[in-house]
């Protein structure tokens, strides 16, 4: 087995984020994050982002709202944003505390100034294309990153996404079939589930089951990311069962250092890239 360090390779991706900012002429990227209620793991990401922006020379602005603000000061604080031309790049942290409307939030945001890639008009074009020069969701680079650090040619791979979001699963199998892969998106749920992840070469897991996925789920030798991170107290832990299933897998990632920190990288990626589209650089 093979553990894919996260770290490291955020590392490097922060590094070379870095020195294109360092080089700039003009004014330095700005990140707006729109942070709503008080859930402990949001927040603690949200000041992530924010203490690691400084690092590469993002500016930040955050935004930390109730719980009981109206969806309307929502979408008057994104307008204000779309408006605003210091701004390159717009967040909204989620999940959204229940009863906002996640999608009609979302749909506010100027698509250029979407560094998540989540507003449909982005969707669309991801949807559409195989021509993915253009800003991806930070997370859907994070795997394409993933698989060329080990070097894994995606041709005719099996590959299987449990993804409890619609949106991600479509989005990730896209771009994943560009590159030759068979892609089965399932569910966490499904009755089927160990059938169909037994059978995939790579298996991506997002579902936010911890210890979910034991090694009977799992191919030998398979590379395994787990995107899944839930906070239990102070521990943090993946979707995927790591000590059961250590014998089996080919690679895998760790649950904290895997796909976390490279997730912050690749927003400030984005972030440089909408930046630079904005200046037309
Ligand atoms: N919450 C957890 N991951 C993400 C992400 O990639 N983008 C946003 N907007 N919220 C998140």
């Amino acid at each position: 087995m093979q553990i894919i360090d996260g770290k490291k390779i955020a590392e490097k991706i922060k590094d070379q984020v870095t020195k294109k900012i360092f080089a700039l002429k003009e004014a330095r990227p700005n990140l707006a994050i729109i942070l709503v209620g008080e859930r402990e793991d949001s927040k603690l990401y949200v000041n992530m982002k924010e203490r690691e922006a400084k690092k590469v020379g993002i500016d930040t602005h955050i935004y930390r709202c109730e719980a009981d603000i109206s969806e309307v000061e929502i979408i008057k604080t994104i307008e204000f944003l779309n408006n605003d031309n210091l701004i390159d790049a717009i967040l909204v942290q989620l999940p959204l505390p229940s009863g906002f409307d996640t999608d009609k939030i979302i749909a506010k945001i100027d698509p250029k100034k979407d560094v998540d890639c989540f507003h449909p008009e982005n969707v669309k074009i991801l949807l559409s294309t195989c021509n993915h020069e253009e800003v991806i969701p930070p997370l859907i680079k994070v795997v394409l990153e993933i698989l060329g650090s080990i070097k894994c040619n995606l041709v005719k791979k099996k590959v299987c996404v449990i993804a409890n979001s619609d949106i991600f699963g479509k989005s990730m199998a896209k771009v994943l079939e560009c590159r030759g892969a068979e892609v089965e998106i399932t569910a966490s749920d499904q009755e089927d589930l160990k059938n169909k992840t037994c059978k995939a070469d790579i298996l991506i897991t997002a579902i936010g089951k911890p210890k979910f996925i034991k090694k009977d789920f799992i191919k030998k030798d398979a590379v395994v990311i787990d995107i899944g991170i839930t906070k239990e107290g102070e521990k943090v832990f993946g979707d995927v069962d790591f000590e059961d299933v250590k014998d089996t897998v080919g690679f895998i990632t760790p649950v904290p250092g895997g796909v976390g920190p490279m997730t912050i990288a690749m927003l400030f990626k984005n972030t440089l890239e909408l930046y630079k589209r904005r200046h037309e650089l």
